[in-house]
């Protein structure tokens, strides 16, 4: 089973490291078999599986149901869980609802924001639980940003981002996730820190690993999609098809062909 030190081992060699989001234990299987790096149950489970339009009404039961089913799937990648809305706001919220995705299989909580967040970093990392911190476009906040847009696209607003990185990295944050940010950011965020790896989702392509929800990969979108997503699907045919999709993305983002031109912000800071 991959570990945070291999991650982190995987950052030293310059060896790039597949993520998808997964909240089954088929799925899971399927991207055991492709050797899929790390798993993420993220919390757009409440729009890929519930239909929601927004993470929000997502619970913590909902999060350990899922990531029980993946553990119980999959005995390779490393996996990460995001802890949902409002259920890390106080610090007794992050310890117990922490507590009960780890206990369910994750080996890691995500949670979003910033340089406030570092005083739950430092609590949770001291109890025994691996933060990672999701900057940029953090989808539980997209009332506040009112829509889903690039975020830190001006010198000043990538400089901040850069300090809320270090800040919650200073805390103890093993892992940065950011999400559609202009590329450069990505690449400079990924080379500030040698023992943190750093996850993109419309990042660029130098940041350490890259990840996508994977009924997006798979092409089951069926609304607008992502500048940053790329059908792994389409390219498939045959009986093993969603596991050849699987490894395709694996293999694309291990040599650097995913994100490809046309899915990064290029802006320049
Ligand atoms: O919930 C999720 O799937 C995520 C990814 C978009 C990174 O946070």
């Amino acid at each position: 089973m991959i570990s945070l030190s291999d991650l982190r081992q995987f950052k030293q060699q310059g060896r790039k490291f597949s993520c998808l989001t997964c909240y089954d234990a088929s799925m899971a299987k399927a991207m055991e078999l492709a050797e899929i790096d790390s798993i993420l149950i993220g919390d757009s489970l409440g729009m890929v599986v519930q239909g929601h339009d927004s993470t929000l009404p997502v619970t913590v039961a909902d999060m350990a149901y899922h990531t029980a089913a993946v553990r119980r799937g999959n005995q390779h990648s490393f996996i990460m869980c995001d802890l949902p809305f409002m259920s890390y706001a106080t610090l007794n919220d992050a310890l117990v609802n922490s507590r009960t995705v780890m206990q369910a299989g994750a080996q890691m909580i995500k949670i979003e924001g910033g340089a406030w967040l570092s005083e739950t970093v430092q609590v949770l990392t001291r109890n025994g639980v691996p933060v990672c911190v999701h900057l940029g476009l953090t989808p539980q906040s997209v009332h506040v940003f009112g829509g889903y847009k690039l975020q830190a696209k001006t010198r000043e607003a990538a400089d901040q981002l850069i300090a809320d990185c270090k800040a919650v990295v200073d805390a103890g944050a093993a892992i940065l996730l950011l999400e559609c940010v202009p590329s450069q950011l990505g690449s400079e965020i990924a080379a500030l820190f040698p023992n943190v790896p750093v996850i993109g989702i419309g990042a660029g392509v130098e940041t350490d690993g890259q990840v996508l929800v994977v009924q997006d990969m798979l092409g089951l979108t069926f609304g607008r999609v992502a500048r940053f997503v790329r059908n792994f699907m389409k390219e498939q045919s045959g009986e093993m098809a969603i596991m050849d999709a699987f490894k395709a993305y694996h293999v694309a983002v291990q040599e650097k062909t995913f994100p490809a031109k046309e899915h990064i912000f290029q802006v320049e800071l």
